[in-house]
């Protein structure tokens, strides 16, 4: 009897870039996965994904495109550290880093390593682009998931920069690692 191939099924979600059009679809993840504290408005995000360093990109429904997870980042100076609801600064022209503002999966698909597969994909493009450093907040209770990533806490020196980070609340901690 012939063998019959049977073709594996299609991935039901797929990695690309942030868009506007993304903004209303980020907010609605955004309530589900953050605490009331941590949200940020509709016109933030909008302006972070028009401004030209940023490279944020999302996780979305091979079927409808609707966006299942999302992660904000853009390109930093090394120990900057972007405020709650404040935009992303332009770049030095050299030194720069990949900087991760926030990331964001439903419920629904934790576990089932879309984060992972998120920090992957733009670590890899920071390091093609011969990025050196990679640098976050961590907030609610998520240290621990960036240490395994490789992500360590880094102690900020800078007034202005600490400022900023204390903007997350107490438990906030600035973390970064080499690429
Ligand atoms: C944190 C978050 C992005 C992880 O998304 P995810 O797609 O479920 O993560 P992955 O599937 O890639 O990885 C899952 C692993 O990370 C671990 N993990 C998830 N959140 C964690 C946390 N807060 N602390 C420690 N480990 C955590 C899981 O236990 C799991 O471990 P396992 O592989 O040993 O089972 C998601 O839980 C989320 O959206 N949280 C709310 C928003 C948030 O807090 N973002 C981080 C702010 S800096």
């Amino acid at each position: 009897m012939e063998r019959m191939s049977i073709a594996p099924p299609p991935p039901a979600w797929a990695v690309r870039p942030l868009t506007a059009g993304d903004v209303d679809r980020l907010l609605h993840i955004q309530t589900i996965t953050y605490g009331t504290g941590l949200q940020e408005s509709r016109d933030v995000f909008a302006r972070r994904l028009a401004c030209a360093h940023q490279c944020s990109i999302g996780i979305a429904s091979q079927r409808d495109d609707r966006l299942l997870a999302y992660l904000v980042a853009c390109w930093a100076a090394f120990g900057h550290v972007t405020p709650l609801h404040g935009d992303f600064d332009a770049p030095p022209e050299r030194g720069r880093v990949l900087y991760i503002h926030d990331i964001a999966v439903l419920p629904d698909l934790a576990g089932q390593g879309v984060a992972q597969r998120l920090i992957g994909h733009l670590l890899a493009q920071a390091r093609r682009q011969h990025v050196r450093q990679a640098a976050l907040v961590a907030v609610q209770g998520s240290m621990p998931f960036w240490r395994r990533l490789g992500f360590a806490e880094h102690t900020l020196t800078n007034a202005t920069e600490l400022g900023h980070l204390r903007s997350y609340g107490p438990g906030a901690v600035f973390m970064s690692t080499a690429l």
